[in-house]
């Protein structure tokens, strides 16, 4: 099939990786796509490549459009393997004294990656390039999400190319973003919560930088998913929002259970949390994804953990789940933590020293039952579940 253009003269040369179901520990139920673009003008120009092992499919690709050895010049706008894996194979292609524009921290970036036998040319932050009938504008985006990332602005066509940000893991045949389709967004929120939710700082001041640069943005082309060029600014809106880290009047219990204690335990708590009239979300960590809860706990305001307690300690995948959360950084929230134990117990107080860490506000020191809850100990788990319930009420009055 040729690449489809997404403008006049602009092609999306990338491809599609429909088998990918972990993403660096991400799930990716909907596969994904590495996107890269071919710029044809009076210099030709490829913007990112693929993943090493899709980098044949790449230059078929290409060759689709133009023989690969008449492009003038490659851009690179991150060095993370999914989007640079390709580009040793590419430039011993097209040429391998070509220059691969980056930023400057891209240069450091690629060399560690791929050492010094290419052609690196570290671009000015706001620097412009003409490439015939057109102008590219580079812009730095630090952190957003390595040093080294950066956009290149289509200043000609309005057209953004953003590296990962405003990308979903999604597979599709559809190039372009389809304003009635729900579930796109559903990708486009997991893959914020997931990779760019500990930075929603920087997210913020860069849309406050390109709105004041009075920068017009028609088409956005990312790195992964769809290009969102029927309705772009559904996805800087969200960004927004996301970036605000603003939660909702919501509450997730995220837990895992040995002996079915816990879990009777998570029931009453929820049942509590939901009289309350707060929407509680039950997720256990052996039904759900890490990432999936990860995109619950984005806009909740309580997050509520349960563990049994097992060899002193709270479960494997409790653990799992609360390293990967904290490396995310969720901010404005409150909780705390629950669980069955035989004779010990730490779990609760593990957990709780976790949540603390996080800047998650404790509002209970949580409840602790050994062995099998009985009805007391289930009524004291459904009066925890009102108060989590009553502090989130409380917190949007
Ligand atoms: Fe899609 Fe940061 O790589």
């Amino acid at each position: 099939m040729r690449p489809k253009e997404v403008v006049k003269g602009i092609y999306n040369v990338g491809v599609i990786d429909w088998n990918i179901r972990d993403f660096h520990g991400y799930s990716t139920e909907k596969g994904t796509t590495y996107n890269a673009y071919l710029v044809m003008d009076e210099k030709i120009v490829l913007i990112d490549t693929v993943k090493a092992p899709f980098t044949k499919k790449l230059l078929e690709n290409i060759s689709k459009i133009v023989d690969p050895k008449q492009i003038d010049f490659l851009i690179s706008n991150h060095a993370e393997a999914d989007h640079s894996g390709g580009l040793p194979e590419v430039m011993k292609e097209i040429g391998i004294d070509k220059p691969v524009y980056c930023s400057k921290l891209g240069e450091k970036n690629l060399r560690r990656h791929f050492g010094e036998g290419l052609n690196y040319q570290p671009v000015e932050n706001k620097s412009e390039m003409t490439t015939g009938k057109r102008k590219l504008l580079f812009l730095e985006t630090r952190m957003l999400h390595w040093p080294d990332s950066m956009f290149t602005y289509d200043v000609t066509d309005k057209l953004l190319f953003s590296s990962d940000a405003f990308g979903q893991h999604y597979a599709s045949q559809e190039m372009f973003d389809d304003p009635a389709d729900t579930s796109l967004m559903d990708h486009a929120k997991k893959y914020y919560a997931n990779i760019l939710l500990l930075y929603s700082d920087k997210v913020r001041k860069l849309i406050e930088a390109v709105r004041g640069m009075g920068i017009p943005i028609d088409t956005i082309c990312p790195d992964h998913g769809v290009i969102w060029k029927n309705n772009p600014s559904r996805i800087i809106d969200a960004y927004t929002t996301w970036s605000e880290r603003r939660p909702l009047k919501k509450a997730v219990v995220i837990y895992d259970t040995m002996w079915n204690s816990t879990v009777q335990m998570a029931d009453k708590i929820v049942a509590g949390i939901a009289d309350e009239g707060v929407d509680v979300r039950p997720l256990h960590l052996r039904s759900f994804h890490r990432s999936d809860i990860m995109t619950e706990v984005m806009d909740a305001k309580a997050v509520v953990v349960g563990s049994p307690t097992l060899n002193n300690t709270i479960y494997p995948t409790v653990a799992d789940f609360l390293t990967y959360m904290k490396g995310l950084r969720p901010a404005n929230k409150i909780g705390t933590s629950f669980g069955s134990y035989g004779w010990s117990g730490e779990a609760v107080k593990i957990i709780n020293s976790a949540l603390e860490e996080m800047g998650i506000d404790l509002v209970d020191p949580g409840v602790k039952v050994q062995y099998v809850p009985d009805k007391d100990n289930l009524d004291e788990c459904y009066a925890l579940g009102k108060k989590i319930g009553q502090a989130v009420n409380a917190s949007f009055e």
